[in-house]
């Protein structure tokens, strides 16, 4: 870790450092597996203190923000100051370490607002520059820089992805009616927020529930914005997935995983490969696929960020499990009553001091609905 501190950070230091961090927020859901990093470069007040260069990772993972910010600056980038979201890899992977690139560059100063837990990081990235001779400054907006990346830093240091919790139910907690129609509980506003909230994740996932209830699409329908869709994860322990319904279907145009119980109708199985989806298999607890071991394979297959999209049987599975970091509340202004479906299943709380608690993070109106954000509280 950077142990030469020499300047303070100023005002207009902070500013674009948010203003990086608000660049690293472009890629979140489509940078995966790398992590979602923005980079400012300012020149020096001599040749005008203007920003000379702005780079976010580019989909999926490359080229990486500080090649896109040197690329746009040019020589420009002489005498620089870089504000980085993350901290520079120095690794040689499949493109040359952006360390030595902001080095080659000519740049004086960086502001760095998170080290990288990536072990082939961790560190080693600010020696590097520091080694070169350019001032380091580290820990800038890192509350902020925290929140951005909290995916990538689960993943590297707990092997599985942020976990968010997202459903749409009435006042009282239903999350369709009891014959199972849940179109639509919230109004046309809130589910296009719902679009939006999709586009940045890297992967959503329902149980095979919903996916025989609603034959959902699960893609970001808002102009212009398809290709943002998140891979597509169901959990059907038993393949019941019809291979007619959408996601099947449009497996080839949108990445779709398949989680089901390992050698379950393991010749069945072809049938989803044949089609373009990729399954998974996982050792079962309690009759359905493991969710610790999922979010495992998940981890390994590079998801930072996954959006679990309900019903209630599963939603109450991934809360039993602990698994529920946070939670995107879509509400509207109806009463469904007792007989329609619950948002969680039976999680088996026998005193409410022992429910998993909730801070809100966000709360707004979309009329008529009302969307809100929780983390878990730890
Ligand atoms: N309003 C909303 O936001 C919203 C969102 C989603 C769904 N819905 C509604 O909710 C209803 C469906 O909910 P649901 O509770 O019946 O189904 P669900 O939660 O979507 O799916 C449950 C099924 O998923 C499979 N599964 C695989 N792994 C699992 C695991 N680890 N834990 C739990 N389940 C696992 C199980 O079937 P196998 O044993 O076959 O694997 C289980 O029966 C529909 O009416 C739908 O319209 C509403």
């Amino acid at each position: 870790m950077n142990s030469s501190v020499t300047t303070k950070p100023s005002p207009s230091d902070v500013h674009h450092m948010r203003a990086a961090l608000a660049l690293a927020r472009r890629g979140l859901g489509n940078a995966w597996p790398n992590p979602a990093v923005g980079c400012i470069l300012v020149a020096p007040p001599e040749a005008g203190g203007h920003v000379v260069g702005r780079g976010w990772t580019q989909p999926g993972g490359r080229p990486h923000a500080e090649t896109e910010a040197l690329r746009r600056a040019g020589a420009r980038a002489v005498g620089a100051t870089a504000y980085l979201s993350l901290e520079p890899c120095c690794h040689h992977g499949e493109t040359p370490p952006c360390a030595e690139a902001l080095v080659a560059a000519g740049i004086r100063r960086a502001l760095v607002a998170l080290v990288d837990p990536d072990p082939r990081v961790a560190g080693a990235g600010i020696s590097g520059l520091e080694a070169a001779g350019i001032e380091v400054v580290s820990g800038v907006c890192d509350d902020e820089a925290r929140i951005v990346n909290e995916g990538y830093i689960l993943r590297e240091t707990a092997a599985r992805p942020l976990i968010t919790l997202k459903l749409a139910s009435s006042l009282d907690g239903r999350i369709a009616a009891r014959s199972g129609d849940s179109r639509w509980i919230t109004g046309a506003p809130a589910r296009a927020a719902a679009h939006a909230l999709r586009a940045s994740f890297d992967a959503v996932v329902i149980g095979s529930g919903t996916a025989l209830a609603d034959d959902p699409r699960l893609t970001c329908r808002l102009p212009g914005m398809e290709e943002r869709s998140p891979v597509r994860i169901v959990l059907d322990g038993r393949l019941r997935l019809p291979p007619d319904c959408h996601l099947v279907a449009e497996a080839r145009r949108f990445p779709t995983w398949l989680v089901t119980i390992a050698g379950y109708a393991a010749e069945r199985t072809r049938v989803y490969r044949d089609a373009g989806l990729e399954v998974i298999e996982s050792p079962a607890t309690d009759g359905s696929p493991d969710l610790t071991f999922t979010v495992r394979e998940f981890a390994d297959r590079g998801l930072t960020r996954v959006l679990v999209e309900g019903g209630g049987t599963l939603a109450a599975s991934f809360l039993r499990a602990g698994l529920v970091d946070r939670v995107a509340w879509f509400r509207a202004p109806r009463m469904i009553g007792g007989d329609g479906v619950a948002a969680a299943g039976p999680i088996g709380i026998e005193r409410v001091g022992d429910a998993p608690r909730f801070v809100r993070t966000f709360l707004a109106g979309i009329e008529p609905d009302v969307v809100e954000h929780y983390r878990h509280e730890t």
